[in-house]
């Protein structure tokens, strides 16, 4: 029986983070052994925001894909490539917003929200409010199975299904309805508690040297109630706490929370203990990063072999689409 699918994008609008890391790559490398991966980096959605300064988008793509090695990813196993390099999402994309109503994408939560929130950038653009068009076309187009994302994708998973169903109710069954598989993991907070988001300043990135990973956290933000060393303190209360549910020890979590509460332990002491272990996940990343980046050209046919291999499977799927659509010329 062949494999069930999985296909999943990340955008390249910045360096990748430890939230990164947690959320989304290494949930990645656990699904290659068990699924048909396709893995991509979404540059044409990082556009939707970002299209009026590309100065840094390949680098920032150099950057994915360079961390997707180090995180694991075995290009043997898995199609990693670049959504600009498949023509095809790109048709299929048109072809998806001829049918999509307009209160669909105006609804999207995602969508209202960020254009209240974002102030330096006009976002009143029509790539933008086809954002999830765009997406729905990155996934059907693979007729994957699942999708593995954030509960922040929850929405447009939805739409992407409520598309397929339509085009399949129009010309019949052609795509895939597909499902989210979520990844259960608690936010990542940044340095100063709130998401870790390159927009507020407080990533903790992959590419950072031991010394800014160690400054990063020795300067992070506590239970802000707890002053003096001898105050007693709320563990839940300090993203410390909230980075050594994800990087430490059961143990080791049990030990600084009581540390806490009790003011049995300092905050630096605390720190310390998680900086040990963030180390302890990130070198071996380092390590792997630094081989690869001394690898242009590798990486460069990883790339290009990926973005062929999914060219080959995306074509599959406009053929049947162009059929369905009498679109495939007049005989
Ligand atoms: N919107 C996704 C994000 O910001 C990135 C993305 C683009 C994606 N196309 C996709 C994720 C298709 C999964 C499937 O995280």
């Amino acid at each position: 029986m062949s494999k069930q699918r999985v296909l999943s994008g990340i955008q390249p609008s910045g360096k990748l983070h430890i939230g990164n890391l947690v959320g989304a790559l290494q949930n990645w490398v656990r699904l290659q052994e068990q699924y048909e991966c396709y893995y991509f980096i979404a540059d044409w959605h990082a556009l939707t925001s970002q299209y009026a300064d590309t100065a840094q988008l390949r680098e920032y793509i150099k950057d994915v894909v360079v961390n997707c090695l180090a995180a694991g990813l075995d290009p043997e196993k898995v199609t990693i490539f670049q959504q600009s390099h498949v023509l095809e999402h790109a048709e299929l994309h048109l072809l998806l917003s001829m049918m999509t109503p307009l209160g669909w994408l105006e609804r999207v939560p995602t969508y209202k929200e960020k254009l209240e929130q974002v102030s330096d950038k006009d976002m009143h653009t029509y790539g933008f409010l086809g954002y999830p068009v765009l997406q729905s076309a990155d996934i059907l187009i693979y007729r994957a199975n699942h999708v593995p994302v954030g509960v922040d994708q929850v929405p447009h998973l939805e739409i992407t299904r409520e598309i397929c169903r339509r085009f399949n109710n129009f010309y019949g069954d052609v795509l895939i309805e597909p499902e989210a598989l979520l990844t259960a993991f608690p936010k990542v907070p940044g340095t100063d508690g709130r998401k870790m988001s390159k927009t507020y300043g407080n990533c903790i990135y992959l590419s950072d040297t031991p010394k800014e990973v160690e400054q990063k956290v020795r300067t992070m933000m506590t239970d802000p109630a707890r002053v003096k060393r001898t105050d007693k303190g709320d563990p839940e209360l300090s993203p410390v706490y909230q980075l050594h549910k994800i990087f430490s020890s059961k143990e080791e979590q049990a030990q600084v929370a009581e540390g806490c509460r009790t003011a049995g332990i300092g905050c630096i002491d605390c720190k310390k203990i998680l900086i040990k272990n963030l180390l302890t996940v990130l070198e071996p990343i380092w390590e792997k990063r630094k081989f690869f980046l001394e690898k242009p050209d590798d990486l460069e046919d990883i790339l290009s072999t990926g973005s062929q291999k999914a060219k080959h499977a995306a074509s599959e799927t406009m053929e049947l689409v162009r059929k369905a659509m009498n679109l495939d010329g007049l005989k």
